[in-house]
């Protein structure tokens, strides 16, 4: 929280790291501008890719982002040094592709959270990310696959379970198809729930009595 204009600005400060297309950034954006994130505020965008079109969106937004080139210890050393500046208190994964240390997500424990395109425990850990991911829960013939938000650890998609939200895999479904249909019918919906739900009860503990 931070004083700003004579009000003590009662949001908890978010930044979200991504990769790629930004399709759950862009769910993050519309649900604070619906106000159905009204605990928390976008602040940063940090990217390790520098083509990624959720850099444009979060231009698009007016929120502040970053290019960090993925390279192991020096690109997390950038990515902390940018999360102090910015004061943030929530980091969120968003198709984030790189692995953090345990020297990372232990000076963020329960303050960093994930989207995983599965209902883990199937389908995830080590390898599984992006199609991948789909294309083992068809190969494995599941007839409900979903999503999962969970805290992040240092074991990859190990952390607590926050929200989960099945999807049916439908006759004729490919990785593709199956991907789409997960993000907009899971992945868009409980990140920005969990989000709200967990920067809530952050922004609890921050003011008692409130
Ligand atoms: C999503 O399926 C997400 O679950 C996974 O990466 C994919 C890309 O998401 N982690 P986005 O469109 O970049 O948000």
């Amino acid at each position: 929280m931070t004083k700003k204009s004579g009000f003590i600005e009662s949001k908890i400060r978010i930044a979200v790291l991504v990769s790629g297309g930004g399709t759950n950034l862009q769910a993050l954006i519309d649900a604070q501008k619906s106000g159905a994130i009204k605990s928390a505020k976008i602040v940063a965008v940090i990217s390790n890719n520098r083509d990624a079109y959720a850099l444009e969106r979060a231009e698009t937004a007016g929120i502040k982002n970053f290019i960090v080139p993925k390279s192991g210890e020096n690109a997390e050393t950038e990515i902390l040094h940018i999360l102090d500046t910015e004061k943030i208190d929530l980091i969120v994964l968003a198709g984030f592709m790189m692995i953090l240390s345990e020297k990372f997500t232990s000076r963020y424990a329960h303050r960093i959270i994930n989207v995983h395109p599965s209902l883990i425990p199937s389908f995830c850990g080590k390898g599984f990310y992006g199609l991948r991911v789909h294309e083992a829960a068809l190969g494995y013939g599941v007839k409900l696959t979903g999503a999962t938000v969970h805290f992040v650890n240092e074991i990859p998609d190990g952390g607590a379970i926050i929200m989960q939200k099945a999807v049916a895999v439908q006759e004729g479904d490919d990785a593709k198809t199956l991907q789409a249909r997960v993000m907009k019918e899971a992945e868009h919906i409980i990140l920005p729930r969990a989000v709200e739900a967990v920067a809530a009860e952050m922004l609890a503990e921050k003011q008692p009595n409130a």
